[in-house]
C-alpha cells in the first residue's frame, strides 16, 4: 500500500514552517551535497522528447526569472528558494511504503499525487510537485520524525502569488501524438 504522509491541519503549517525555519536543514544538506534519494535518479532516464521539453521549460523559467543559465549564484539562489518550497505555507511529502517499494508501488503514489493535485486545483489551491525534495529523503524523514517509507516526491501548496516572476513561466503542452503511441 502506498503511504502518503501529509502533515495535517494545524500541524501542516507548523511542519512546513519548521521545515522552512530549519530550512537550513534541507539547504544545509543540499550545500553539503548530502543527498539521500530513495529512488535513483539519472539524467538519461528521460526520452529525447522529454529532455527537449525539460530544456525548453528550463529556458522559459530562467527567462521569466531573468536568470542567465551560466549565472551560478542566481541558480544557487533559485535552488535555495526551491528548498524553501517557494514560500508555500504547506508541503506534502509522498512516501511509498518501504516494504516492497519499487516502480509498481510508486505508480500508485504517482496516481495518488495526480488526484491530489487535481483535487487541490478544484478547491482553488495551487501546488508545485518538487522532485528535488526527494533527493534529501533522510533529512525529510529526520525533520518529520517519519521512520518508515521511501520518499517519492514533495508537493508544495498554497495560493500562488501571480506577481512572482517564477510564476510567469508557462510549461507548454505536448501534442498527444508526440507522447503516445497507439498500437494495433
Ligand atoms: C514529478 C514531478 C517533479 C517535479 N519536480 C520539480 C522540481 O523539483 N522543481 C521544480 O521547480 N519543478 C518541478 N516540477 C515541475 C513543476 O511542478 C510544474 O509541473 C511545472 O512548473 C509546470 O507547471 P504546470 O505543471 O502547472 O504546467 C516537477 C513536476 C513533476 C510532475
Amino acid at each position: 500500500m502506498p503511504v502518503a504522509v501529509i502533515p495535517r491541519s494545524a500541524n501542516s503549517r507548523a511542519a512546513a514552517a519548521r521545515m522552512r525555519s530549519r530550512g537550513p536543514a534541507l539547504e544545509a544538506a543540499h550545500a553539503a551535497g548530502r543527498t539521500s534519494a530513495d529512488f535513483p535518479y539519472r539524467d538519461d532516464m528521460y526520452a529525447p522528447m522529454q529532455q527537449e521539453r525539460r530544456t525548453a521549460f528550463g529556458a522559459e523559467l530562467y527567462g521569466a526569472l531573468g536568470t542567465d543559465r551560466d549565472d551560478v549564484a542566481a541558480r544557487a539562489a533559485y535552488d535555495a528558494e526551491s528548498l524553501r518550497f517557494y514560500g508555500a505555507p504547506h508541503v506534502a511529502f509522498l512516501f511509498v511504503s518501504s516494504g516492497r517499494a519499487d516502480a509498481r508501488t510508486a505508480v500508485d503514489v504517482g496516481a495518488y499525487m495526480q488526484t491530489l493535485l487535481l483535487a487541490m486545483a478544484a478547491y482553488g489551491v495551487d501546488s508545485c510537485p518538487q522532485g528535488l525534495l526527494s533527493f534529501y529523503a533522510d533529512t525529510v524523514r529526520g525533520e518529520l520524525g517519519a521512520a518508515e517509507g521511501k520518499l517519492l516526491v514533495g508537493v508544495s501548496f498554497g495560493y500562488a502569488d501571480g506577481t512572482a516572476p517564477v510564476n510567469r513561466g508557462r510549461a507548454g503542452r505536448a501534442a498527444l501524438a508526440t507522447t503516445t503511441t497507439f498500437h494495433g
